[in-house]
């Protein structure tokens, strides 16, 4: 087991973790949405490292993420769609998937071999700063073992890839919380997953999006029925029952749960994406190990799309229950 060492983001910090990306490592860093887990997009043996350390299926194709438009257009064609959302939502949580332009030292470990890659610009400066030290782009998934719940806080990858990886960049919590919208663009443009940018904002721009359908060929791989589960089982669209912790939504009933938890007191769905991660974390801690969670109905709009595309995956029927 290897030691993995907490930096701060500073100028020395950004140095190491720059040089540990160089000599092939992982480095966990914060973005707006949640933490990723970056290696070199260009060194398969970084890339290869980055599926063991989660455990992830070889199939699931990563992010690759720069720091600027430029280095976006070395490795993805853009069309005048693409230019109009990068110049509109760049940097910010928005993944564009593109045709990939070959031979440009990508690793195909990233794409999974498909002729697409998937690409972003993070709005956090310290992701910007590391791509900037590093001086390429990053293949950086999620940093948490597959299918559990996102990382939103530097301790909770601590919590999850401790001594599988170099190092982690603490830069306190991610402000969006939820990952960013992934819009298929090699073809009509299709939602692959909802994300930090409502659809509404996207179709404002580029008009009707088509809503990606289970099966359809053009999918985001990675969507798996269960994801982003806690341990303890959770039923939605429920309000609170006396033997379960409940995720609230809006002003909710007191004293009935054995304990509450509130994505927003206030009803506010930016609030409750930035919070939904780290409270289902603490309810799966209240809960134990025989405990249950319900959670309130949330408004399927805007940020909503995103939180219930979450919530509904991380009550979907587990691989271990042996019936997905
Ligand atoms: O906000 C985010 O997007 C975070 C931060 C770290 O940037 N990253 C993230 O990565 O959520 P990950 O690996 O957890 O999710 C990436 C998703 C997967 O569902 C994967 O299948 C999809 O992107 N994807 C990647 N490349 C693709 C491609 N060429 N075509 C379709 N889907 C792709
Ligand atoms: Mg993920």
């Amino acid at each position: 087991m290897t030691l993995t060492e907490p930096l701060l983001p500073d100028a020395s910090g950004l140095a190491r973790a720059a040089q540990m990306l160089r000599d092939g490592g992982l480095v966990a860093f914060p973005t707006e949405t949640v933490y990723g887990l970056g290696g070199d997009a260009q060194n398969s043996r970084a890339v290869a490292g980055i599926y063991e350390a989660k455990g992830r299926p070889r199939f699931n194709p990563l992010i690759v993420h720069v720091a600027d438009l430029a280095m976006a257009e070395t490795f993805a064609v853009f069309d005048a769609r693409a230019r109009a959302l990068a110049q509109a939502f760049w940097p910010g949580p928005l993944t564009l998937v593109l045709p990939l332009r070959e031979g440009v030292g990508l690793s195909p470990l990233v794409t999974a071999e498909l002729d697409s890659v998937a690409i972003r610009i993070p709005a956090h400066p310290v992701a910007l700063a590391l791509i900037r030290a590093f001086g390429g782009p990053l293949a950086a998934p999620s940093a948490n073992p597959s299918g559990k719940v996102s990382p939103t806080r530097a301790e909770h990858v601590a919590q999850g890839l401790s001594g599988r990886i170099g190092a982690i960049l603490d830069g306190g919590p991610c402000a969006v919380g939820v990952e960013s919208t992934i819009l298929g663009l090699t073809g009509p443009a299709t939602l692959l997953r909802p994300g930090g940018i409502a659809l509404e904002k996207i179709e404002a721009l580029i008009g009707p999006v088509a809503l990606h359908q289970a099966g359809d060929p053009l999918t985001a791989p990675g969507q798996l029925a269960s994801h982003y589960a806690p341990a303890a089982p959770l039923r939605l669209n429920c309000g609170p029952e006396p033997d379960a912790v409940h995720l609230g939504f809006g002003p909710s009933p007191e004293g009935i749960a054995r304990a509450t938890l509130n994505l927003s007191p206030s009803g506010d769905l930016t609030e409750a994406a930035a919070n939904l991660f780290h409270i289902l974390r603490e309810a799966d801690r209240l809960a134990g190990p025989r405990g249950r969670i319900t959670a309130a109905p949330i408004p399927d709009h805007g940020l909503g799309r995103a939180i219930n595309d979450r919530l509904s995956r991380a009550a979907a029927p587990r691989p271990s229950d042996g019936s997905a």
